[in-house]
């Protein structure tokens, strides 16, 4: 099997970052995950996967991550968390923590492995946002202004460090079923869901369109992937 470099996966204990860091490792990366959930961890470790537990919002933790994986050829930044509810009920701590480790831990993770990939003149980053990175509908004013910035960070990077060699792919998903949903605890906008009538993405889907850009050849640079439910508007 090839040996395509390091790579570092956020948010890799479940979902989209979990399904990222299997697919990853089977295509023949090192892969280094992380999370808060240790057991989660411990379970991706007998895939053969390198884990580090701690959380993204703690400049601690970042600092301990960008130690560990400085050597990363491919960043996946896909930690993240939600506030659906309607604005007026959104706590001020609700949209504190979103940006908090939507944005700002992403920056920050994403400045301290940049800055290898750039003394090393060559890499990849792949930023996993939202189909709300470019609209937004009702109770998700916070997450999509997180993933709008999301975005606006994805193009910035994009311009800043081609010069370096760097590509930038941002991923925007529509929904996938995964334990982000848990964190959906107001009543209309879970019956807004469970009336939807389509089936949702798995992570697996998601994992599998990371894996291809990260597997295009150096010369081609895949800045954009929308993936949706098939009848999600
Ligand atoms: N599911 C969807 O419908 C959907 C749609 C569009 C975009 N996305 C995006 O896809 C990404 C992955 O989400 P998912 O759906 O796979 O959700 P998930 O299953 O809840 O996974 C989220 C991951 O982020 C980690 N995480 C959460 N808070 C953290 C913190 N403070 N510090 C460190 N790690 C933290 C979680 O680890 P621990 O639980 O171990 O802390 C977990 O590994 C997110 O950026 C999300 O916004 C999801």
């Amino acid at each position: 099997m090839a040996d395509r470099g390091m790579a570092l996966v956020t948010g890799a204990s479940s979902g989209i970052g979990r399904a990222t860091a299997l697919a990853l490792a089977e295509a023949g990366w090192s892969v280094l995950g992380t999370g808060r959930d240790r057991a989660a961890l411990d379970d991706l470790g007998a895939h053969g996967i390198r884990t580090l537990a701690g959380d993204l919002t703690d400049p601690g933790f970042v600092d301990a991550v960008v130690a560990a994986a400085g050597d990363a050829t491919l960043l996946v930044n896909n930690a993240g968390t939600l506030a659906h509810a309607p604005f007026l009920e959104t706590p001020r701590h609700g949209w504190r923590g979103v940006f908090d480790l939507n944005v700002h831990a992403l920056l920050d993770v994403t400045q301290g492995i940049a800055r290898g990939m750039a003394a090393r003149g060559s890499g990849h980053i792949v930023l996993v946002s939202s189909l709300l990175a470019r609209k937004v509908g009702p109770n998700t004013l916070v997450y999509a202004a997180s993933k709008h910035a999301v975005a606006a960070i994805a193009a910035g990077l994009r311009v800043e460090l081609r010069p370096h060699g760097i590509r930038v792919t941002e991923v925007a998903p529509g929904l996938v079923s995964t334990r982000i949903q848990r964190e959906v605890t107001h009543a209309g906008v879970k019956a807004g869901y469970a009336a939807l009538p389509f089936p949702w993405l798995a992570p697996e889907d998601v994992a599998a369109v990371i894996r291809a850009a990260a597997e295009a050849p150096p010369k081609a640079s895949t800045d954009l992937i929308e993936i949706r439910p098939q009848g999600q508007p």
